[in-house]
């Protein structure tokens, strides 16, 4: 945790923080090769690494994927930076806080339904990094396989630097907004919105309201994507152009900066005699991103019964078996529904995959309470679930007029392995004991005529 009172002040944390924060400028697209440059002429051109690299900066591969991959998935970028990377001391193990990571094998994994009411409010001074609790996931860091779960809770913006080198971190705010200082420049995101860091990139959050909650998706696997469309068609779900790139953005700060890396599952810190976000210039693709889910474009029936929630895919993270996806971020945004003789809410289902759900804002269409925003839901592999009572009763009787879902804003982090749990969430305060109530009384209405 930072130290309040040497944090440095930053220009997000003064009067007029959110202004700043809609004016920053961006990048459209996913997957592009973007570049940008702070400084003009800071970019070489017609090639990456110059005998001497423009205004003395000294030039740096960074890659998220083996160099060999198909080109189609190959995600590498080239920072043209104030000094190298490889300039810093030491690191050495600092305290893991509440993060934990894969292979999640102290407890036994749990088949049965649960859900967490949101995270208490965590003490002074609780950065983003120190606020990150982990609930579960699966794989192994080491083999760069699987996925974590994480809420964090925070209540003011990080002095210190942070990188991962065990995944992709895919946040998820659901309440206050954040700037995201990157090395590839700054992203603004709200409630609604979600952040993209990929793995390795370094970058610190900084809070634009006195609190900040919501969730992170980490992701151990390969890097997310945009789903295939197959016959939906060359446009539709997140669109591509919607992604927002930073525009490159450095500091020249010399002096002491502490920077954490997580590796392996363990924090190691050490402190740098200057700021390693001294990138001055960029181009590539293996970049942070922030996305607005309100433009997602919803697909859904305009004849009859409900598709499979798939459908709702933002970002998808291949594992080697194609269509199985190692997790998806999947949301349900405001959409109609009109589907004729149609149980219109989500079906009753049980599933290979594992779903942990969460909510943004609102209230989600299968549950009609106890599913609160900050809160989340795990339905693990197989686990029997659907709407609860009030819900069936209400979507069966329902006149089947046209009807337009915008009360909330709630997604799901889908993964192809069952979600073990650490113990701080299975033994947690804010885990619900009745959850399985919420199924108790569905009548039985079964007649032979
Ligand atoms: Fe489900």
């Amino acid at each position: 945790m930072s130290d309040g009172d040497t944090a440095r002040a930053s220009a997000f944390e003064r009067g007029g923080a959110r202004k700043a924060a809609e004016g920053l400028g961006h990048l459209s697209g996913f997957g592009n090769e973007h570049s940008s440059e702070a400084v003009p002429g800071a970019l070489p051109e017609g090639r990456n690494s110059p005998q001497r690299a423009p205004l003395g900066l000294y030039a740096e591969q960074l890659s998220g994927t083996a160099f060999t991959e198909p080109r189609a998935h190959n995600r590498r970028s080239w920072l043209y930076r104030i000094r190298p990377s490889a300039a810093h001391p030491a690191f050495t193990r600092t305290g893991n806080g509440a993060i934990r990571s894969a292979p999640f094998n102290q407890t036994v994994p749990d088949p049965n339904r649960l859900r967490w009411s949101p995270l208490p409010a965590p003490a002074e001074g609780t950065d983003f990094l120190a606020g990150l609790w982990t609930l579960g996931g699966n794989g192994d860091v080491a083999q760069r396989a699987g996925m974590a779960v994480h809420l964090y809770h925070a209540n003011a913006s990080m002095d210190r630097v942070f990188s991962d080198a065990d995944g992709e971190l895919l946040i998820v705010p659901e309440e206050g907004g954040l700037v995201l200082r990157t090395e590839f420049g700054l992203l603004h995101v709200e409630p609604g919105h979600i952040a993209l860091v990929p793995r390795g990139v370094r970058f610190r959050v900084e809070l634009l309201d006195d609190v900040a909650r919501g969730y992170v998706c980490e992701n151990y696997g390969a890097a997310f994507r945009l789903p295939d469309l197959g016959p939906i068609g060359a446009n539709g779900l997140a669109n591509a152009r919607d992604f927002r790139a930073p525009v490159a953005a450095y500091e020249d700060v010399e002096g002491p900066v502490e920077v954490v890396n997580k590796f392996c599952g363990n924090l190691w810190s050490a402190t740098y005699d200057h700021s390693p976000m001294d990138v001055v210039a960029w181009h590539g693709n293996h970049v942070p991103y922030a996305y607005d889910l309100r433009r997602f474009n919803v697909m859904g029936t305009i004849s009859y019964d409900h598709p499979d929630p798939s459908v709702f895919t933002v970002l998808t993270a291949p594992s080697d078996t194609p269509g199985l996806a190692g997790v998806d971020f999947v949301v349900f945004a405001p959409r109609w529904l009109v589907g004729e003789d149609t149980f219109r809410p989500p079906y009753f289902h049980r599933n290979v995959m594992s779903e942990y759900m969460g909510l943004i804002e609102g209230a989600y269409d299968a549950k009609a309470e106890g599913f609160v925003p900050g809160g989340g839901s795990l339905h693990n592999m197989m686990s029997a679930h659907g709407p609860d009572r009030e819900t069936f009763e209400k979507a069966s009787a329902a006149e089947l007029r046209p009807q337009k879902i915008d009360d909330g804003l709630a997604f799901m982090f889908e993964t192809r392995w069952p979600v073990s749990l650490t113990p701080q969430a299975a033994r947690a305060e804010h885990l619900q004991q009745r959850y399985d109530e919420v199924w108790q009384g569905l009548e039985r209405h079964f007649r032979t005529m």
